[in-house]
């Protein structure tokens, strides 16, 4: 009776062996690649041509994001403040600064100063501003305290599975449209009276929320999420098109 097993399977045990290491091996490297922040880029923080001081402009001087940022609402793409924004000011307040030097020499030539880009998506991903902070998606989920930042750097991965996590779960981060810009903001300074009476309460909340001493993020994101009917999807189309 010839034998029922050919001859190469005696080598069958090896060559899984060899395999599974090889596999291993492989998913190991690729996933050390992919988590380490120098792939997801957090943190990353170029030299710019002026050292920014966001903390001074935003937190000690009170100006909103959207006094630079101004297109932030309206389009895809945010901008980067021309010389004239920066000059309304720093044609008196600081002249001599040698900080500056670039701004003063980008009025004199007309040549805008070249900021170098930090959040930057591959181009076969689609992102938009606009739909993002007009439906309570603060500026600070994304790119963290920007306002207590010196210098600007990368707060978050803006990987694939980051974007998903929050469109999963969009609770955990809503909040009401007037404190998109104010990244200080927490779910404790809201006032339950006041949020109820403008907002409402999810449909199946059993106790009225607008007793209670505080409310928490998932209790007032579920409240927008319904009144706004938030729906952010996980379509592969809607952000590869
Ligand atoms: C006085 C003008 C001004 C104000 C106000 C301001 N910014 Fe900026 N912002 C800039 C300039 C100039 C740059 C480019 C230089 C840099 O990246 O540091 C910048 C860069 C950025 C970047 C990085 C852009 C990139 O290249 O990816 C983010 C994010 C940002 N700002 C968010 C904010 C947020 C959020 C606020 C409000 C809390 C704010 N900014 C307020 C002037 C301003
Ligand atoms: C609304 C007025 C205003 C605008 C607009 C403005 N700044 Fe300023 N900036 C100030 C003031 C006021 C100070 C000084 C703050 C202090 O003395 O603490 C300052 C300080 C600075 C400093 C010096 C920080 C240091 O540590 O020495 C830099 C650099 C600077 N601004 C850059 C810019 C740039 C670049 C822009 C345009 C994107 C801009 N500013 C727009 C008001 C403004
Ligand atoms: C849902 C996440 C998210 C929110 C909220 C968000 N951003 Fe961004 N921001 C991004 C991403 C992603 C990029 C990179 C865009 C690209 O490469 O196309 C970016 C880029 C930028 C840039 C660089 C210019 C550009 O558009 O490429 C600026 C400036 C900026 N954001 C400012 C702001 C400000 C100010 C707010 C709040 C009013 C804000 N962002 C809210 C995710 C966000
Ligand atoms: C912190 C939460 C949050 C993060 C992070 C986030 N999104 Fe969103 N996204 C939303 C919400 C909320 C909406 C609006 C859903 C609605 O209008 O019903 C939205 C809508 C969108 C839309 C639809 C826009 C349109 O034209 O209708 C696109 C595209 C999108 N997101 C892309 C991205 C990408 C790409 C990233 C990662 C770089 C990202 N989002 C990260 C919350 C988020
Ligand atoms: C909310 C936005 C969003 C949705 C929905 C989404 N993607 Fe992505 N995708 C991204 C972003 C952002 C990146 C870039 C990640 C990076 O730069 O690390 C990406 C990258 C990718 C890549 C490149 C692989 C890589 O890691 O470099 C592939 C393939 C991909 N997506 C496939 C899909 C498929 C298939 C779907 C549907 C099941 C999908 N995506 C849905 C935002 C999204």
């Amino acid at each position: 009776m010839a034998n029922f097993f050919p001859r190469w399977s005696n080598w069958l045990p090896l060559k899984l062996t060899i395999c599974s290491v090889i596999i291993v091996c492989g998913l190991t490297a690729g996933t050390w690649y992919y988590v380490t922040p120098k792939y997801t880029k957090v943190g990353y923080e170029p030299i710019q041509p002026v050292p920014f001081p966001h903390d001074i402009h935003v937190s000690q001087l009170g100006m909103d994001c959207r006094y630079c940022h101004s297109f932030v609402e309206v389009a895809a793409h945010s901008n980067v403040p021309n010389t004239q924004t920066c000059m309304a000011c720093h044609q008196q307040v600081q002249k001599d600064n040698p900080k500056l030097e670039p701004v003063r020499a980008s009025w004199k030539t007309g040549e805008p100063v070249q900021w170098v880009w930090i959040h930057r998506l591959p181009d076969y991903v689609f992102y938009n501003h606009a739909a993002h902070v007009n439906r309570g998606i603060s500026c600070a989920s994304c790119h963290g305290q920007i306002n207590h930042m010196p210098v600007v750097s990368d707060a978050k991965p803006m990987s694939m599975a980051w974007c998903l996590e929050c469109h999963r779960h969009p609770e955990n981060f809503l909040r009401p449209e007037d404190q998109i810009t104010n990244l200080d903001w927490k779910p404790a300074d809201v006032s339950p009276a006041e949020f109820v009476a403008k907002y409402g309460q999810p449909k199946d909340a059993r106790e009225d929320w607008s007793k209670k001493k505080r409310l928490t993020q998932q209790e007032i994101g579920q409240t927008l999420k319904e009144r706004w009917n938030i729906q952010p999807t996980e379509n592969c189309q809607t952000c590869h098109r």
